[in-house]
Formats: C-alpha cells, structure tokens, sequence
C-alpha cells in the first residue's frame, strides 16, 4: 500500500462537486487515511507549489489555490501514487478522457478540479505540509 496527496481544488469545491469526487474515490477502491477542509493564504499555496515558482503560470496559480477553500486528503491504494493520477486525468481537462474526474469537474488547464502528487518524493513532502501521524488513521 502506498499513499498520496489529493486535493479538491477551489473551482470543484465552490462548484459543489466534493461529495461526488469523494463518492468517485471511495468506488475506486481508494482508502481516505486523511481528509481535511482547508483555505489556504497566499504563502501557504506559494510554498506548495514552490517547484513551479519560476512558471509563467505561477502567480495566477496561487490566486486560484487561495480563493476558496479546498479539500485535502491522503489516499491510500496499491500504486496510489499512479492510480489517482489516472482517476483525475490529464492537467487539461479538454485533453482527458470522459471518465476522469478533471473531464467530468474541471473548467480549464489551470482550474482543473484536483491535484496528485507526480512521485514518492513529492508524495511524501505534500502529505506532510498538511497532515501530522496523528491525523492519519493507517
Ligand atoms: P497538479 O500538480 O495540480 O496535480 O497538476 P499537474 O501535475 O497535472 O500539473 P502541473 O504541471 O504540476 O501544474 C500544476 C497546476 O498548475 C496549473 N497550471 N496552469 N495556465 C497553465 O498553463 C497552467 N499549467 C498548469 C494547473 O492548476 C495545474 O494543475
Ligand atoms: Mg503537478
């Protein structure tokens, strides 16, 4: 079992699309180990995506992440890692199958539903600027 960081962006999260990504992820055979609602200020959001500072896309994605509260959650599965970033699709939902979440719940390339982590490494360095041990129930 490996585990991974998920989270329901501002845009699915004002849309009211929560519960059915939750419903999707539970049917996938995802167990939530964490979840939490959160809003995130400006710092907080920059410090997250600190790998993309340098993207054009950069300023605008803070903007977007801090202004509506998101959902956050580890999930647990075989392969999580890979598995969730299959359940949301590719970054532009126009380019994503029908049966994924950022086709089915996101706007554009950018407001785009949910986020994965992309490896072990960003896995482990996501879920631990959200969660403590304690709030994860193994
Ligand atoms: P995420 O990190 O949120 O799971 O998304 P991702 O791996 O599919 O895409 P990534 O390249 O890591 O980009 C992070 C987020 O930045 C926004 N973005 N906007 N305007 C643009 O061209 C653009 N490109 C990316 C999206 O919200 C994307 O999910
Ligand atoms: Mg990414």
């Amino acid at each position: 079992m490996t585990r991974t960081l998920a989270i329901i962006k501002p845009d699915a999260v004002a849309a009211g699309h929560a519960g059915a990504i939750i419903s999707r992820i539970c049917s996938e055979g995802f167990t939530v180990v964490g979840l939490k609602k959160i809003l995130l200020g400006k710092r907080q959001a920059e410090g997250f995506y600190y790998v993309h500072k340098e993207r054009p896309f950069f300023a605008d994605l803070v903007d977007f992440m801090s202004s509506g509260a998101c959902i956050v959650m580890v999930l647990e599965a075989d392969n999580a890692i890979k598995k969730w970033r299959d359940l949301m699709g590719p970054t532009n939902p126009e380019q994503a199958d029908e049966s994924t979440l950022r086709r089915q719940f996101g706007t554009n390339i950018e407001q785009n539903a949910t986020h994965g982590s992309d490896g072990v490494d960003t896995a482990a360095f996501e879920i631990g600027y959200f969660f403590s041990a304690m709030e994860l129930l193994g």
